[in-house]
């Protein structure tokens, strides 16, 4: 067995993970290497959504009688996990959503909607990059169509980083915000962000970043990142699907309007107007997702008891491994840093002229999941003028094994189209 410094026990973590004993494929080895896409869930998380629901279950905030007051204190206590895992200054700053795409939408209508300073208007720009996931981009499309305001982005060099070299003229006087991901979901790349942050900070315009592929993967630090918004999602980090989180500076938060009205958010409501209840209920219309939140509360105590730090050591010792590996595979391309450093454990590459969708087929049929396609980032693709990648991503539980398992399967992939 290949051993690196760095790695975490995957065989003693991987018992946490009762899907990543599945057979496929009539008793095929489940590989699953779609980790950028979802992670999967360990028993922990698994046993406390099941006794949320079978013990604690009602809705919060409204009610006098016992299950309410549980279930209220399991959701405002997965607030004060979600506070601690990413150092937030205050809980009332974590606001809960459905995904990081409703996050990201919610700064955009917040600002849309924004009286001065915030206002997104016609004199106004926005900036984001040409790596984002599209639930980066079109918010902002939407914004910019319905405000007149410009919308401006960074170019990618040609191994897959930002292009800052016009960091100036992009990010000016006009601008309000500037949007950008940490780690792409696409590229892998991380990104520098103390650059962008102290260039918007010059002009005075807000920076909202998408760690969807950081969250997961290494510590996250709010006021390290000095951000004003920063936006991930659960089920990337071992946590269910249906639950998001907006983490906002108070000021902002307290200044900014709500977008959703309904139920939870107000203070009081009459026929002619509302107001509204303090930051983050403001910002959390009707019923929230409550055991999914309680169940992300429960993938953070787990990431938090093996240590975000041997995660990120973990995943780095992987990705240089797959990296040097994958130079292995004849015709092979990385799309994006093609080393280990500044970048994540998603690789995307190309193999030759097989299409994607091809080799994705044939690794599936060997029992190894990827994705292929355009990553739901098809600025990027077009950017490198190809239709589509094929994307491995590891994960905690990922092994140099199934590192192995994938380049085996890229050369019967090669072999199997001649
Ligand atoms: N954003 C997810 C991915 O990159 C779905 O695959």
């Amino acid at each position: 067995m290949t051993q690196l410094p760095g790695l975490l026990d995957t065989e003693a973590i991987r018992k946490d993970f009762p899907v990543l004993d599945r057979r496929v494929h009539d008793g095929k080895k489940l590989v699953y290497l779609d980790n950028a896409a979802t992670s999967q869930t360990p028993r922990q998380v698994l046993d406390v959504l099941s006794e949320y629901y079978e013990q604690h279950n009602a809705n919060v905030h409204r009610g006098v009688h016992v299950l309410a007051e549980e279930a209220t204190a399991l959701y405002e206590g997965a607030r004060d996990k979600v506070a601690a895992f990413i150092n937030a200054p205050s809980r009332d700053e974590v606001i809960f959503t459905k995904n990081a795409s409703e996050s990201l939408n919610l700064v955009a209508n917040m600002l849309g909607w924004a009286d001065e300073p915030y206002r997104v208007d016609s004199d106004t720009e926005i900036v984001i990059t040409e790596m984002e996931h599209h639930s980066n981009i079109v918010p902002w499309q939407l914004l910019a169509q319905r405000t007149g305001a410009k919308l401006k982005w960074f170019g990618l060099t040609d191994d897959g980083r930002l292009d800052l070299s016009n960091l100036d003229e992009i990010i000016t006087e006009k601008t309000k915000i500037v949007s950008f991901v940490l780690v792409s979901n696409i590229l892998g790349t991380v990104n520098p962000v103390e650059a962008i942050v102290r260039r918007a900070q010059e002009v005075g315009a807000l920076v909202c970043i998408d760690a969807s592929q950081a969250a997961p993967h290494m510590p996250l630090d709010v006021q390290a990142l000095q951000a004003d918004f920063v936006a991930f999602t659960g089920h990337k980090m071992c946590g269910p699907t249906g639950i998001g989180v907006l983490w906002g500076r108070q000021e902002l938060l307290e200044d900014l309007p709500p977008f959703l009205g309904g139920g939870e958010m107000i203070e009081t409501v009459s026929m002619q107007s509302s107001t509204y209840a303090p930051a983050p209920h403001k910002f959390e219309a009707g019923t929230p997702p409550i055991a999914q939140a309680v169940g992300l509360g429960a993938a953070i105590d787990y990431l938090t008891s093996i240590g975000m730090d041997k995660v990120l050591a973990h995943e780095q010792a992987l990705t240089e491994y797959a990296v040097k590996r994958l130079a292995e595979v004849a015709d092979l391309r990385i799309i994006g840093p093609a080393t280990a450093e500044e970048r994540g454990a998603a690789i995307s590459f190309t193999l030759g002229d097989i299409h994607p969708h091809d080799v994705g087929q044939v690794l599936d049929e060997q029992g190894i999941a990827v994705r292929v396609g355009h990553h739901c980032a098809r600025p990027v693709c077009l950017r490198y003028g190809i239709p589509a990648t094929t994307r491995a991503s590891f994960y905690l539980y990922s092994s140099p094994a199934e590192v192995d398992a994938l380049v085996d399967g890229l050369e019967h992939v090669r072999n199997f189209f001649g």
